[in-house]
């Protein structure tokens, strides 16, 4: 199966250039076990500050920059967008793309999140797609809907052969910045269905796609979920922040 770990860290709209010295030190002594990806995915700003910190540290090539957003457009006239050709000079290898706070606050659709994906795959990027129901969803048993209706326009999009270079990260909506972490076999069962639903179209894909699971992932329950078959991650945001409690997340997986 040989899929791979990937624990990526979401600082959204936090951190400075005191984390980025402090995160970059601690990962240069990290201990990761083969197939583990670190990612972290700081503001645009900083990018340029981890990149550096990068080359002079020498971290491991297993520690990669990503970011939380990138323009569906190639270049032009968008005020306050970034292209994937300014992150790529960064030496960014990864992009958020549809995280629910995108989706919810900034009216990012699933047709929008699709054409992101693609201009970021044309790119060489590769894209960590955020997908997840909201407790009222949850609740009213819509969950298989919402997520394949997050999935669907992007397949479409970029064909099933492209998406096997996607990663998906599934955030439970009710389980971001609240403590209320999906239990473990929630979490499975729901990353089951995602990967079986890839695999209604493509058997070997689905088996090779590396699903992380996100919302409230700590240093204590992040090895309960990571043990789960079809839990391949995480992807981190408030732990992300605290380098101590980072580091141990990184080394669980
Ligand atoms: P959280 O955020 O870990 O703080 O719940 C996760 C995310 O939004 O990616």
């Amino acid at each position: 199966m040989n899929r791979s770990l990937i624990v990526a860290a979401n600082w959204k709209m936090n951190g400075n250039l005191t984390l980025i010295k402090e995160m970059t030190t601690a990962l240069s002594v990290v201990s990761l076990s083969q197939d583990t990806r670190v990612i972290i995915c700081p503001s645009f700003p900083y990018l340029a500050a981890f990149s550096h910190a990068q080359e002079v540290k020498q971290l491991d090539a297993r520690i990669s920059l990503g970011c939380q957003n990138v323009s569906e457009h190639e270049n032009g006239a968008y005020t306050g967008e970034v292209s994937t050709d300014m992150l790529q000079e960064l030496n960014v290898d990864y992009v958020i793309i549809g995280h629910s706070e995108r989706r919810s606050l900034y009216k990012e659709t699933s047709t929008l999140v699709a054409h992101k994906v693609k201009r970021a795959l044309d790119a060489g990027l590769s894209p960590i797609l955020c997908i997840g129901e909201s407790e009222q969803e949850r609740e009213t048993q819509q969950t298989e809907v919402v997520l394949a209706s997050q999935l669907q326009p992007v397949i479409d999009e970029i064909g099933i052969e492209k998406f096997k270079e996607v990663v998906i990260a599934y955030e439970p909506v009710w389980a971001i910045g609240t403590g209320k972490t999906a239990s473990p076999e929630l979490a499975q069962e729901t990353h089951q269905y995602i990967r079986q639903f890839i695999a209604n179209i493509d058997q070997q894909i689905a088996e090779k796609i590396s699903i992380l699971y996100g919302g409230s992932v700590n240093a204590t329950n992040c090895q309960q979920l990571f043990s789960q078959s079809d839990i391949d991650g995480g992807l981190i945001g408030g732990a992300s922040l605290k380098v101590d409690e980072f580091t141990k997340i990184c080394s669980a997986v």
